[in-house]
């Protein structure tokens, strides 16, 4: 609770969108999602990422970046897309990386501080070719790749995010299936997260090898893993199997060096030990575990929605894309903080058509990260997902996640109210009494009390 009208954040604290580059760019035409938006029946609708939202084309991210910094943000996150960068093996484009040079120089000129995803579940059809991250290999194309990318992109970044959400791309390319390349074979994903950590640890040391200064992390998509029936114990179990697998692994792996199980045996790899100079927390909503003895092949567990809970928009299967709780991401951060690092929510949204949920949405998940922050938090910074509605991967275009509502098919631009709301609270750089009172007046009183 607070006396003070915001609940303001840090002096210096990060203002963001998260975007990607496939989802943004358009026309990417050598990874491995473009190959899959071809099969029949692996895109909602068989939509396709086409001209996305355009970015490949300077002007339309320069308008776009325009967009963000009057909302008054200080930061993009962007991804660099590797097909791009190097088309065939040790093939790197120089005008590539030029192109990328001048992206981020137009976010540099508007006072955009970039954050620069280095693999946001792309990978260059060359890859895919010889197995992507099954391949043993693939840590050392990676590290080549990060080397080059360092080179010509450091004097224009310092903050560096290696590989977004590796639970993520192996949980749905390798278990789920629902993702390139549609296996389903949990010891094949568990492998593919290894060597997705093993690489992360390597390009680590790269950047620092090559640039003073740099900060790097990774994103990490925490699941809040929550027992259906905190009754049952066998739902209790599952939950913390899962979150060991889906959450403990992954930070383990970046800051002990341990591989624990199911990733290893406990071993520690020197290279890997302390190799996050933040944490990049991805929260979206809480899952709901329930013991499963039908499915030995997603450790035992169910995951859904709690149907009693406020749900977003649907996705294309007719379910919720999620449920909404902030005090989830107070949660999420409490936990993550256990392991001593500087923290940025590298993303955070709600897909949300008719723009009913957001502003409070935003709102009540920055109030709640306030709360962390009150409890000595280390959060630096906050990245709504997304600006402008983009390719939301097997969701094509049916999920709508940005503050600007885009027309895929003129490009058309329209800002949604929540913009406006989200803008407010960056001016202010924290949520105000007057800002939660118009779009959550309910949960007034939880921050600032009674008083005026
Ligand atoms: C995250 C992904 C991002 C986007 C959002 C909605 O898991 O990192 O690319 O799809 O979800």
């Amino acid at each position: 609770m607070t006396t003070s009208s915001v609940l303001r954040m840090p002096p210096g604290f990060l203002w963001g969108v998260a975007t990607a580059a496939h989802q943004n760019e358009g026309n990417n035409r050598n990874n491995q999602w473009a190959a899959w938006e071809k099969e029949p029946g692996r895109i909602h609708e068989g939509q396709k990422a086409g001209a996305a939202t355009n970015w490949w084309d300077l002007e339309t991210a320069a308008a776009d970046f325009d967009r963000a910094a009057e909302l008054g943000l200080n930061s993009l996150r962007l991804s660099v897309e590797w097909s791009r960068i190097e088309p065939e093996p040790g093939q790197f484009d120089p005008a590539a990386l030029h192109h990328y040079a001048q992206m981020i120089g137009l976010l540099r000129a508007r006072g955009l501080e970039p954050m620069v995803t280095l693999h946001h579940f792309t990978d260059p059809r060359w890859l895919t070719e010889i197995g992507a991250w099954e391949n043993p290999l693939s840590g050392d194309y990676f590290a080549r790749y990060v080397g080059r990318v360092v080179e010509a992109l450091g004097h224009l970044v310092t903050l560096w995010c290696t590989i977004n959400e590796p639970t993520v791309y192996a949980y749905l390319g390798f278990v789920e299936g629902t993702f390139p390349p549609g296996v389903k074979h949990l010891r094949r994903g568990l492998r593919v997260l290894r060597h997705m950590l093993l690489a992360h640890g390597r390009a680590y040391r790269t950047i620092h090898r090559l640039q003073n200064g740099a900060r790097v992390g990774l994103a990490h998509n925490f699941r809040l893993l929550v027992p259906a029936n905190p009754a049952s114990a066998a739902d209790r179990r599952a939950a913390a199997f899962l979150d060991r697998a889906a959450n403990h692994s992954t930070y383990e792996a970046i800051t002990s060096g341990r591989l624990i199980f199911p990733l290893g045996l406990g071993q520690r790899i020197t290279y890997m030990i302390d190799t996050c100079d933040y944490l990049g927390l991805n929260y979206y909503s809480p899952t709901r575990v329930a013991f499963d003895p039908a499915r030995p092949g997603a450790f035992f567990a169910s995951q859904f929605s709690d149907p009693q809970a406020e749900l977003s928009d649907n996705t294309p299967l007719g379910v919720a894309y999620g449920e909404v709780n902030p005090h989830g991401l107070y949660q999420a951060l409490k936990q993550l903080a256990s392991f001593r690092k500087p923290i940025y929510i590298t993303e955070n949204g709600v897909p949300d058509h008719d723009d009913d949920i957001r502003a409070r949405f935003i709102a009540t998940h920055l109030a709640e990260a306030w709360l962390a922050l009150q409890e000595g938090v280390d959060l630096k910074g906050y990245y709504y997902w997304t600006l402008v509605d983009n390719f939301e991967w097997g969701a094509g275009w049916g999920l709508r996640f940005g503050l600007y509502e885009l027309d895929p098919a003129t490009g058309a631009r329209t800002e949604r109210p929540s913009a406006g709301v989200f803008g407010r609270i960056v001016r202010s750089n924290g949520v105000s009494r007057t800002v939660l009172q118009k779009v959550a007046p309910a949960a007034v009183e939880d921050y600032f009390g009674f008083g005026t």
